[in-house]
């Protein structure tokens, strides 16, 4: 992307969360970006950005918010959205996913495929992605091309797989390595929207061998790492019975240096507690919850509220195709109903307020990219215009509109999306 390197402001309602209580909103205000993409300030004031020179763009009546940041979604499953959803995990992966995935040997689909997928996460404002695509180097280097082409950011994965699988769907370690390393020399530089992130599926898909080379291969390039954790108990018995000598499933992983020896998120961590709970902590392992999947594969309810206590770093993440619905505006609003169903049945712990919902979208979840998810001097501009017209009808506030635009709304009102500063047309 060539960025014409100018400094700009916006004028628009602005909502943000610089912390998980509370929205920041202020009504009528300019945020300025410098050349290189990054919020130099916010003001109810331009005259406190600028020196009069720089153009305001004005949004009108519209609110401008931070983009979205899906910490967790499988590229290559986007064929099996909306479908497959009688199974639990273990079942569910060899009877529907495996299948699907072993397809993206085939270039064109895979092409096809990928296109579709980075089209509609733009469709639903969603700029940053931590993303799995399938074990094979050609697709997944086009999907990476796919990502930068758009001017979009991604983390992507190679999966790594080797045992418990198809043997479509098995790649030796050797060959593994040898992929990566191509990735890695085309995609690896500093500051890059699009980098690769060390993906071995989960414990029971990788030999010992091809996970201690995922660590191998993390720590060597410090390339960041992404898995799933503690996601249903056939699973967890599964990997106590692969790994004896480990102490809980995330020791497992920590073993082979997989574990928050460099930059590591987690899906899902349903059953994280105790032992696993502390090591995370300690290591400063992220959460990617993923609400929509754990209620589609039955796994269960993350204690979102435990890790806020515990310290947790927490964001939100799609999971295609164990969740349905790749829009993350749609997840908040499951992760907060869903910690309702938890508080009916133990009124310990409150349930998940809206700031909470955006902050981990927003803030918490594009930490892991860097500088992203809020409009604090420093960050990426990356963020979304939203023209609520249509639903904005009765003199709501400024918190209503979001909350109705988060609970009722969709792609039809997100009028411009940003990253990193520029602006990103449709793919
Ligand atoms: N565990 C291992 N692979 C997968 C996957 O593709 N989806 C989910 N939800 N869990 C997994
Ligand atoms: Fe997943």
């Amino acid at each position: 992307m060539d960025r014409d390197s100018k400094k700009r402001i916006y004028k628009a309602h602005i909502i943000y969360t610089k912390e998980k209580n509370r929205f920041e909103v202020l009504e009528n205000a300019y945020v300025a970006v410098d050349a290189d993409g990054r919020v130099a300030g916010v003001s109810s004031e331009p005259a406190l950005l600028d020196d009069g020179n720089t153009e305001v763009v004005d949004f009108g009546d519209c609110l401008l918010i931070p983009a979205m940041n899906d910490l967790h979604v499988h590229a290559s499953q986007y064929r099996n959205q909306g479908v497959a959803m009688d199974l639990e995990l273990l079942p569910w992966l060899q009877n529907y996913t495996f299948p699907e995935e072993m397809k993206y040997a085939d270039m064109d689909y895979a092409e096809r495929m990928y296109r579709r997928f980075v089209h509609d996460l733009w469709r639903v404002g969603t700029m940053r992605s931590c993303v799995f695509a399938t074990i094979h180097t050609e697709s997944t280097r086009v999907l990476m091309h796919l990502f930068r082409e758009a001017g979009m950011g991604a983390l992507v994965g190679k999966v790594g797989m080797n045992s418990n699988c198809p043997e479509g769907l098995s790649e030796s370690v050797e060959k593994m390595m040898q992929g990566y390393e191509a990735l890695i020399e085309e995609f690896n530089k500093p500051d890059a929207l699009v980098r690769p992130i060390v993906t071995p599926r989960f414990i029971p898909s990788c030999t010992p061998e091809m996970l201690r080379a995922c660590g191998e291969l993390a720590a060597k390039y410090q390339l960041p790492v992404q898995s799933h954790l503690s996601e249903n108990k056939d699973e967890i018995a599964l990997v106590q019975s692969l790994e004896p000598g480990s102490s809980c499933y995330g020791d497992a992983y920590n073993h082979y240096g997989l574990f928050g020896q460099t930059p590591t998120v987690m899906a899902h961590c349903v059953f994280t507690e105790g032992e696993e709970l502390a090591l995370m902590k300690r290591n400063g392992v992220m959460v990617a919850h993923c609400p929509t999947s754990n209620l589609n594969v039955t796994t269960g309810i993350a204690p979102i509220r435990q890790f806020f206590e515990e310290g947790l770093r927490v964001g939100l993440g799609s999971d295609i195709s164990g969740g349905h619905d790749l829009s993350i505006f749609r997840v908040m609003v499951y992760a907060i109903q869903m910690s309702k169903l938890h508080y009916q049945r133990n009124r310990e712990r409150r349930f998940l307020a809206l700031s909470e919902a955006f902050w981990m979208a927003t803030k918490s979840a594009g930490s892991f990219f860097g500088r992203v998810g809020s409009f604090e001097p420093g960050y990426e501009f990356d963020a979304l215009v939203i023209n609520d017209s249509d639903l904005n009808h009765d003199n709501y506030s400024l918190l209503e509109r979001l909350e109705r635009y988060i609970y009722l709304g969709d792609d039809r009102q997100i009028e411009k999306r940003f990253c990193r500063g520029m602006e990103i047309s449709e793919p």
